[in-house]
């Protein structure tokens, strides 16, 4: 039997939770004792009360449920005051993402906590399972972002994407035609847009060319067919990645001259730095800025806007993994699984993820179960 504590998220404009009431029923006939925070279902809709109906038990504050759990299941990266509740020993499962933070890597490390990170679970088709529904939301959700801001009373050009009979479609431009890119573009297609996305992987292109509407097709991404398409997007979507890395800078100050006053810029990939020169990280409650006339939408976390959607898509992900987790021990789940073994991160006071290591020029030691 497992101790399974599931806090209120404390990081600024965060709704989700960590755990639905359905997954607390399931963690519950498992055997398993399960202890919420008061409110931390309230932001996308679940309620004490449907928590309490499935046998979980309300607690009233944060450090009643770090104190009591042996498992702590949350969705954002530990803010301060949560690194000084951890337990020694204690396993927390939830988007870490070490690499950008050393001071939350070194309170980890200092707690003693075992730490599951979300984003380094890795499967066999190469993919980050429980990374990838965040980025499907993200990228349905830059369409939606992006098309309210080119309304002309939030700053934009007061273009409708899908145009009406007789008037010209907006223009989307997508950087990049990964899991972002291609949700994005679909939605852009699906409004009626005329859509082009950029990528640098041939196969991915083909791939997509095969199996986008004819409204969207696919080009190249090199700085010529860049600048030329600024000139042409009313939307443009940032959405590339280089795993591990700082995100490649594709559209510079200078490039924001090609570009029709009242365009947007949505850059999803401002998580990673952003592939726009003159974005910078914005907030739900602070979205947008203008430079150059170009509006600029950079939500470090755009999934917290759709509290309820990203909170079922997120723990249809984890839950399995929870239930694992919870049923066994990330020391045993390790030794079987060198997919879970990836997303220890680190591991009673050793730091055991390269990558992170490296970022910080910390010791590595590998994990030993
Ligand atoms: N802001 C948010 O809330 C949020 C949410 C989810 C994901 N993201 C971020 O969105 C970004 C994209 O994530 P993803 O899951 O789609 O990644 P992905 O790996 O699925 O796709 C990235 C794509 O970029 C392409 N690419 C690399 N270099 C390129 C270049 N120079 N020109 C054009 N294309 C290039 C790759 O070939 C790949 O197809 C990441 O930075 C991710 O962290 C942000």
């Amino acid at each position: 039997m497992t101790i399974v504590g599931v806090p209120t998220e404390v990081k600024k404009d965060e709704y989700r939770v960590g755990l639905r009431p359905v997954g607390a029923e399931i963690l519950t006939k498992d055997g398993h004792d399960v202890y919420i925070q008061a409110g931390a279902g309230m932001g996308c809709g679940y309620d004490d009360a449907m928590y309490e109906a499935v046998g979980a038990t309300i607690l009233p504050t944060a450090e009643d449920i770090w104190a009591v759990a042996d498992m702590i299941v949350k969705v954002k990266e530990p803010q301060p005051q949560e690194v000084a509740l951890i337990k020694n020993g204690q396993t927390v499962f939830t988007y870490f993402h070490f690499a950008a933070d050393k001071d939350l890597t070194l309170g980890c490390l200092e707690r003693g906590c075992i730490s599951v990170a979300y984003e380094t679970l890795t499967d066999d088709h190469g993919t980050l399972p429980l990374l990838t529904p965040m980025s499907e939301i993200a990228g349905k959700l830059s369409i939606q972002e992006g098309a309210k801001y080119l309304e002309r009373p939030q700053g934009g050009r007061g273009i409708l994407l899908g145009g009406v009979p007789g008037v010209d479609v907006g223009r989307v431009l997508v950087l990049g035609g990964g899991v972002v890119g291609t949700c994005a573009a679909r939605v852009a297609a699906g409004m009626g847009a005329d859509v082009v996305i950029m990528d640098i992987n041939i196969d991915r292109m083909r791939h997509l060319d095969e199996w986008m509407p004819s409204n969207c097709r696919t080009i190249f991404s090199d700085p010529e067919a860049i600048r030329e398409h600024l000139a042409w997007a009313d939307l443009v979507i940032g959405a590339v990645l280089i795993p591990g890395a700082k995100a490649p800078s594709l559209v510079s100050e200078t490039d924001l001259d090609y570009m029709n006053p009242g365009s947007v810029i949505v850059d999803v990939a401002i998580d990673q730095g952003g592939c726009v020169e003159t974005a910078k990280v914005t907030t739900h409650s602070d979205p947008i800025y203008t430079v150059k006339d170009v509006v600029h939408y950079c939500v470090g976390n755009m999934p917290g806007a759709v509290a309820r959607t990203s909170t079922q898509a997120l723990t249809n992900a984890t839950m399995p993994w929870v239930r694992k987790l919870a049923s066994s021990s990330a020391d045993k789940l390790a030794s079987v699984d060198h997919h879970f073994a990836n997303a220890i991160n680190t591991n009673r006071g050793t730091l055991t993820n390269l990558p992170v290591a490296e970022a910080h020029d910390l010791p590595f030691e590998p994990l030993t179960v």
